[in-house]
């Protein structure tokens, strides 16, 4: 079974009746937090299994970028819940105080740069300036 649930706050997982009201201030939208989301697959996985009577299944989180993170993370707050995680393009230690900001913008840059530098000095000045445009 191939399971993707919907991340709160987002789709039609909005709390507080609307999307108007949960996303209204600080208060409203203090229950968006990646914490909340790695409970609500916690307990979502775990009834699943009780009402399929499947307990005995493992099971096997993946994902992209941010739900990449998510299933990274879910596999270290929520060990008993998953036998593994699959964490694609998923940046877990791109956070300012680990990671420097730049690190990121450096890589695609010199991606580019490998490849042309036309692309490369288009990135980094006004694309009308560089040469052979
Ligand atoms: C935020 O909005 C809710 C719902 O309208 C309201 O009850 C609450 O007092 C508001 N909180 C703040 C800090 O403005
Ligand atoms: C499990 O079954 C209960 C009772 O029928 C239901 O309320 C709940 O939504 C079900 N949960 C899932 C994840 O299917």
């Amino acid at each position: 079974m191939v399971l993707f649930p919907e991340h709160r706050y987002y789709g039609e997982s909005v709390p507080f009746g609307s999307r108007e009201e949960a996303y209204k201030n600080a208060s409203t939208l203090s229950y968006l937090t990646a914490e909340q989301a790695l409970a609500d697959f916690a307990v979502l996985i775990t009834d699943l299994k009780r009402n399929l009577s499947a307990q005995a299944c493992p099971v096997v989180l993946f994902g992209g970028s941010y739900g990449g993170m998510l299933a990274a993370w879910m596999r270290l707050k929520y060990p008993h819940v998953a036998i593994g995680a699959l964490a694609s393009s998923a940046p877990i230690l791109q956070f300012e105080d680990i990671v420097p900001p730049e690190t990121f913008y450096n890589l695609v840059s010199n991606d580019f740069k490998r490849e042309s530098t036309k692309w490369s000095c288009a990135i980094n000045q006004n694309f009308s300036t560089c040469a052979g445009n």
